[in-house]
């Protein structure tokens, strides 16, 4: 095992939803390393001609240093990733991942967390749970599927957590007023959200009118890039130029050729991939930097944003 990458051995995959599989890595050589609720693995993955790196919430029990537990839904407009590990990965294979990296940690010293799910976004929440019930800890659980898609682990859930554990299954017609969830709350409660766009921006945005301060607010998006028109990045140090093809994001490009850039959530939510513009226009599909950042022009997200020309240069 070297630091930056892991080998491990799928031992199990199992259907925990029509679209989701969940897969148990372990560990080839000696333990995994120990990860805190929330954490996510990269999965690398051979893909058209280039590789393929998706980010998975560990769903396993944190201190179980054997094994690690992910569930993957098969996207519909898969880059490859989703459709692989659905279609090629078989019980036995080795797979590369990247070691544990939390952006979505629990708040120590909140007195109540409330969880917010949207089908595969209960990932997070699996460890969450494990590690919560253990410190005695006050939570509840909202998770918000379809049953003729998602929903995976929700039978298990509800036992394990009972009054704690609410489903909402929106292919029944059961729709959950997020309002409601989030009015009257006590002092030092905290929320969380993981899931589709749509809902963290309607937990978010819902939070903020009745007043909760931002700190209270955490979600977790990953963003799968997507595809969109070709175009090349010079490098003004190197002096290379990398072409970005439709179906690649710039930094995956960036790897191809061998150009190293720091990288966490690859969805553009944590920040750490951040280069500096020296030329070309950036059109910014990232949720990290600011309104002022973005007009100003001179710093894109690779793992996510593009250029919104024909050319990028930047300074690598
Ligand atoms: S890797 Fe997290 S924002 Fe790009």
């Amino acid at each position: 095992m070297s630091l930056d990458s892991l080998s491990v051995r799928v031992s199990a995959i199992e259907v925990v939803a029509p679209l989701i599989r969940e897969f148990t890595l372990e560990a080839v050589d000696g333990a995994l390393p120990a990860f805190s609720p929330g954490s996510h693995v990269q999965v690398v993955m051979p893909g058209d001609g280039r590789e393929i790196r998706n980010a998975y919430s560990l769903c396993s029990d944190p201190r179980d240093s054997a094994r690690y537990r992910i569930a993957v839904r098969l996207q519909e407009h898969s880059r490859g990733g989703s459709e692989f590990m659905h279609s090629r990965v078989r019980v036995g294979d080795l797979l590369r991942i990247t070691p544990p990296a939390n952006l979505f940690s629990p708040f120590s010293l909140a007195r109540r967390h409330l969880l917010i799910a949207g089908g595969v976004g209960i990932t997070p929440f699996m460890s969450y749970i494990t590690e919560l019930e253990r410190q005695g800890a006050e939570y509840e659980l909202h998770y918000l599927y379809r049953s003729s898609q998602t929903g995976a682990y929700r039978d298990e859930l509800q036992q394990r957590l009972g009054s704690r554990f609410k489903g909402y299954d929106s292919d029944s017609g059961v729709r959950c007023d997020l309002s409601a969830l989030l009015s009257g709350r006590e002092p030092g409660t905290h929320v969380y959200t993981c899931g589709p766009e749509s809902l963290i921006e309607g937990v978010c945005s819902t939070a903020k009118a009745l007043g909760w301060p931002e700190s209270l607010i955490h979600y977790e998006a990953f963003a799968a890039p997507q595809p969109g028109e070709p175009f090349q990045a010079r490098l003004s140090k190197s002096g290379k130029e990398v072409d970005v093809r439709p179906d690649e994001s710039l930094l995956e490009a960036l790897e191809r050729e061998g150009v190293t850039v720091p990288n966490l959530c690859r969805g553009g939510v944590c920040g750490q991939c951040v280069t500096r513009v020296i030329d070309g226009t950036v059109e910014h599909r990232d949720a990290y930097l600011s309104t002022d950042e973005r007009a100003g022009g001179a710093c894109i997200m690779p793992c996510v944003s593009r250029a919104a020309g024909k050319h990028l240069t930047l300074d690598l």
